[in-house]
């Protein structure tokens, strides 16, 4: 009777018959998740698709990001989408700008 107990407990703080994320499908919905929090005010909520305000940021690397997200630029050479310098400047950490480039990059 406590064996069952017990093997209901452990099976239950499993999460039940589905399978845990993985570390990349953690990445994918962390950057997900900061994408439509602090990007689609402006940007579409698909990414491969003009924004209300903001262009298109589908595949964007983690380079671009850093360097928009980051400090309002673009990395040497780039041809910007616009011309414009009307985005603000978010602070993120390193792991969440790979976050949201992972989540751009997905096809
Ligand atoms: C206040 C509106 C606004 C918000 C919020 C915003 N953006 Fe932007 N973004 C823009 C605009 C407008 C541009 C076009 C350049 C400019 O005017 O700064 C742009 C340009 C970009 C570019 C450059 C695209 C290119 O190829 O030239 C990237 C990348 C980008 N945004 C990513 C993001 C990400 C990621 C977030 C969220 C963390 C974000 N933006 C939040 C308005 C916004």
């Amino acid at each position: 009777m406590r064996l069952r107990l017990i093997l209901v407990l452990i099976f239950l703080s499993c999460g039940g018959p589905s399978e845990p994320l993985s570390p990349e499908e953690k990445k994918l919905k962390q950057g997900q998740a900061l994408y439509r929090t602090l990007c689609t005010s402006c940007h579409n909520i698909d990414p491969a698709r003009e924004g209300s305000i903001g262009p298109a940021v589908a595949d964007a690397s983690l380079e671009l990001l850093t360097a928009k997200v980051l400090q309002g630029t673009y990395p040497p050479g780039y041809k910007p989408a616009r011309p414009t310098n009307m985005m603000t400047r978010i602070a993120l950490t390193e792991d969440d700008l790979k976050a949201l480039a992972a989540f751009l990059q997905k096809k």
